[in-house]
């Protein structure tokens, strides 16, 4: 048994009855001491008294563990920012972990915790067996596709996490999905994000929507090869690679939007969950040869006014078919789970 030393008896009492705590004592000390002294002086100390340690700690900062499934563009950019916990050297302050990554391609998992400063421990390639994952973290982020959305996102709520879906189309494409998340979110108490992704204006759409919107319309323009591999175009018999000035791929609701062009019209789908949904919001497709970027221009009226909203989207790297904005989006929504102080509706 250690020795009590004089100078914690007279926080004996404070810590006896867990008011005094042991970064309290630290403070305390250093601001009477000419040499400061560290935390397991004090802890030495308080051990020697013969105190039990339960309660005497500051409530330690606990980091929101995070899973996220698809490495892709916008995984990528997501899990980088929160291992390093900036962007290009621009501070985050997430406090947040990496806990799985999954991926139906293992190598792509692999080149991702490659270039990750902290790798986290569990992979995985599918959705089986995957109750141990989930166990291990409070957030799970999907970037992957719609499919996904079904297959990690429904159990992860089930099991009473929160959850981000960057796949915001497959809430209208999977009949009764959107119902779905929403019943099993209420009933275990878990949020569900959906970033504004690509586009910018949710914010005035929704505020909108609380007074009445009568009409949304989006026009989505990009260069013909931002279209390459889609079956709805091919099926109509359009030749991306041979058009040469702006063409109308498509005109009606978002609820079809989002059925013919999966990859490309998640920003559809967000806007009409803010705003009006599906059937009533509008969407115009346009393969432009003289679009460097992925543009969006949202076109909104209602009781308040109207909103016109113009986003010229530099694509990503990895991904021609992504928008940069997008990924930004997702760890812009990180930093609102995680600050306390939220900017904007
Ligand atoms: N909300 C928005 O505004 C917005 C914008 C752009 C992209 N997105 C969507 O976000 C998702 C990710 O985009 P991205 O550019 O990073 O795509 P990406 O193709 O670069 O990466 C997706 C990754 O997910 C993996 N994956 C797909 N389905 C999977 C499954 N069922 N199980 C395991 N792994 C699976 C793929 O192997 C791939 O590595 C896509 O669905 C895309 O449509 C949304």
């Amino acid at each position: 048994m250690r020795e009590v030393q004089s100078w914690i008896l007279k926080y004996k009492e404070g810590i006896e009855k867990k008011e005094t705590k042991v970064e309290d004592v630290l403070e305390m000390e250093n601001g009477i001491r000419e040499k400061p002294i560290k935390n397991p002086t004090v802890t030495r100390a308080i051990n020697a008294m013969g105190c039990s340690f339960a309660g005497l700690r500051r409530k330690e900062e606990k980091k929101i563990r995070v899973g996220v499934v698809g490495c892709g563009a916008i995984g990528s950019e997501i899990c980088r920012a929160i291992d390093l916990d900036e962007v290009d050297g621009r501070e985050l302050d997430l406090g947040m972990e990496l806990k799985f990554l999954i991926d139906a391609h293992p190598e792509r998992i692999e080149r991702l915790r490659k270039s990750l400063r902290k790798k986290p421990d569990i992979t995985k390639s599918d959705s089986a067996e995957l109750d141990g994952a989930l166990e291990e973290v409070d957030l799970v982020i999907e970037c992957a596709s719609q499919a996904a959305v079904r297959e990690f996102i429904i159990p992860a709520l089930k099991k009473g996490k929160d959850v981000m879906i960057m796949s915001v189309g497959a809430l209208l494409c999977d009949p009764g999905l959107l119902e779905e998340v929403e019943r099993i979110s209420k009933d275990e108490g878990c949020r569900v994000y959906i970033p504004s992704g690509a586009v910018a204006g949710i914010d005035g759409l929704k505020s909108g929507a609380v007074g009445g919107i009568h009409s949304v319309v989006l026009t989505t323009r990009k260069p013909p090869r931002g279209f390459e591999g889609n079956a709805y175009v091919r099926e109509r018999g359009i030749d991306v690679s041979s058009i040469k000035e702006e063409k109308t791929l498509f005109v009606g609701s978002a609820k079809k939007a989002v059925k013919h062009f999966p990859e490309n019209i998640n920003v559809a789908a967000s806007l009409s969950i803010a705003g009006i949904g599906s059937e009533a919001t509008k969407v115009k497709i346009v393969a432009d040869p003289a679009a460097i970027e992925n543009v969006h221009e949202i076109e909104a009226k209602g009781e308040f006014g109207k909103l016109f909203v113009r986003v010229e989207n530099v694509p990503s790297i990895t991904n021609p078919k992504t928008s940069y904005l997008a990924a930004l989006s997702a760890i812009a929504t990180l930093k609102c789970i995680s600050h306390p102080i939220r900017v904007g509706t």
